[in-house]
C-alpha cells in the first residue's frame, strides 16, 4: 500500500498583534467580553505588504526547510483558502511560482474554515492512489480584509495567518487514517459575504452598505459547531478503527476557546488532549488547524506514532474531520550552514526564474506586436 506521509511543516503569521484594547477602540466592546466569550486576547493583522499569497509562501517555505526538499520536487500545490489574491487566478498558482515550484501544479480549495482537512484529504488520496508524490498542502487566509470593523460581533474574533504540510509518498502506514467530509448549504446565510460573487457582482451600492464583508449570525453558527465538531470526530474515530481514548491529540478549528471546551466535553476528551492557541491568534480560518499543528510540534507534544484528531468547521456550512497517525521524528535539528546557503540560492532562483518568465512573455507580446504592424 501507499501512504502520505507528512514530512514537512511550517506556519507564517503577520508581525502586526492587535489586540482587544485596541479594538476596544473601534467598537462598543471590551476586553473582558471578548475574552469570557471567545478566550481570544489578541490576533496577528496583516501589514498593507503582507497578503495570502505571501504568508503562504513563508509557510510553504518552512515545511520545506523542515523536510529539507528543493520546490523542484513538488507536484503540486494545494490551497485551501476564502481569501486568494485575486478573484482569479488561484493563489495556489501564485505561490507555486514564489516558491519555485517549477514542475508543479496548483490549485485552489474553498470550504471556508474546514479547507485544511477538505485539502488534505485531497491530496492524501492523490498519493495513495498514485498519481502524485509529493504535494504542499496549505491553508492561508487573510480575513481581516473581508472583516466589518464597526461590527463588533465578527471583527473581535479574526486574525490572519498561513500553515502548510509537506505531504510524499511512503511505504509506512502512516499520515491519514480517516476523514469525514460533511456539507449543509442551507446554511448559506448563518455566515458569508453577500456581494461580489455571480449572484451579486460587486457595485458602489455594495460597498457603501458593507455587503462586501463578512455577516454571521454568531449564535446560529456556534450551536451548528459543537454539533458538526462532536459528530464529525466520533465517525471519523470510528472509521479509523479507533476510540476517542485512543486521540492523543485534538486538535480542533480555532474559533471561540468556549465552542472547543464544549466539544471536547461532549466528546469526553481530557483538556491535557486538547491543543489551543485561539487566545494568540483568533480565528485564523483554514489557516488555524495547521498553525495549532504546528504549534503542538514546536511544544514536543506530537510523537511518532501518535493520533492526531483534525477538526474543522464553518461557513458552507461545511465541516471535517480527520483522523492522522504522525509518522516522523519532529525533534528540530539544527540546519547546517551550507543548506540554509542552497535554500537561500532556491528562493533567489525562484525570484529570477519568474522575472525571466515574465521579461519573456512581454518580450513575445512585442515581437507579435511589431510583426503585426510590419515593423
Ligand atoms: N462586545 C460586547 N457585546 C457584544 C459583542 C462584543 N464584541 N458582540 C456581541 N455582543 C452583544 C450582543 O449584541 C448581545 O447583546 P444583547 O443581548 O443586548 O442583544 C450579547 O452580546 C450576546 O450576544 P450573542 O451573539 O448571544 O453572544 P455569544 O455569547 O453567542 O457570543 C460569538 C458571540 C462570540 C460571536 C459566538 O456566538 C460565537 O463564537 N459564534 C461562533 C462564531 C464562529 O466561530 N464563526 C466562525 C466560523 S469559522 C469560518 O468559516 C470563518
Amino acid at each position: 500500500m501507499t501512504y502520505a506521509q507528512i514530512v514537512g511543516w511550517g506556519y507564517a503569521v503577520p508581525a502586526r498583534t492587535m489586540t482587544n484594547f485596541e479594538i476596544e477602540k473601534m467598537v462598543d466592546t471590551s476586553d473582558e467580553w471578548i475574552r469570557t466569550r471567545t478566550g481570544i486576547s489578541e490576533r496577528r493583522i496583516a501589514g498593507p505588504k503582507e497578503t495570502t499569497a505571501t504568508l503562504a509562501t513563508r509557510a510553504a517555505q518552512n515545511a520545506l526547510q523542515v523536510a529539507d526538499l528543493s520546490p523542484s520536487k513538488v507536484d503540486l500545490v494545494i490551497v485551501a483558502t476564502s481569501t486568494p489574491d485575486y478573484p482569479l487566478p488561484s493563489v495556489a498558482s501564485i505561490i507555486q511560482d514564489s516558491i519555485g515550484a517549477s514542475r508543479a501544479g496548483a490549485f485552489d480549495i474553498n470550504a471556508a474554515c474546514s479547507g485544511f482537512i477538505y485539502a488534505l484529504a485531497v491530496a492524501s488520496g492523490m498519493i495513495a492512489s498514485g498519481i502524485y508524490e509529493t504535494i504542499l498542502v496549505i491553508g492561508a487566509d487573510t480575513l481581516s480584509r473581508m472583516i466589518d470593523w464597526t461590527d463588533r460581533s465578527t471583527c473581535i474574533l479574526f486574525g490572519d495567518g498561513a500553515g502548510a504540510l509537506l505531504l510524499r509518498k511512503s511505504d509506512c502506514p502512516t499520515g491519514l487514517r480517516a476523514c469525514v467530509l460533511g456539507s449543509d448549504g442551507s446554511g448559506v446565510g448563518s455566515l458569508y459575504i453577500p456581494a461580489g460573487g455571480s449572484r451579486a457582482p460587486l457595485t458602489v451600492e455594495h460597498v457603501q452598505n458593507r455587503q462586501h464583508l463578512i455577516k454571521m449570525k454568531g449564535s446560529e453558527v456556534y450551536r451548528f459547531a459543537i454539533q458538526a465538531i462532536t459528530q464529525a470526530t466520533q465517525q471519523a474515530v470510528q472509521q479509523a478503527g479507533l476510540t476517542v481514548d485512543d486521540i492523543d491529540l485534538f486538535i480542533p478549528h480555532q474559533a471561540n476557546i468556549r465552542i472547543i471546551q464544549a466539544a471536547a466535553k461532549a466528546l469526553k476528551i481530557p483538556p491535557e488532549k486538547v491543543f489551543s492557541n485561539v487566545h494568540r491568534y483568533g480565528n485564523t480560518s483554514t489557516a488555524s488547524i495547521p498553525i495549532a499543528l504546528c504549534e503542538a510540534i514546536e511544544m514536543g507534544k506530537v510523537g511518532v506514532g501518535a493520533n492526531l484528531a483534525l477538526v474543522g468547521f464553518g461557513a458552507g456550512l461545511a465541516w471535517g474531520a480527520a483522523i492522522v497517525q504522525w509518522g516522523v521524528d519532529a525533534t528540530p535539528v539544527p540546519v547546517a550552514w551550507w543548506k540554509s546557503v542552497i535554500r537561500n540560492i532556491h528562493s533567489r532562483e525562484a525570484v529570477v526564474r519568474s522575472f525571466a518568465l515574465r521579461t519573456q512573455r512581454r518580450l513575445d507580446a512585442l515581437r507579435r506586436f511589431n510583426g503585426v504592424n510590419g515593423i
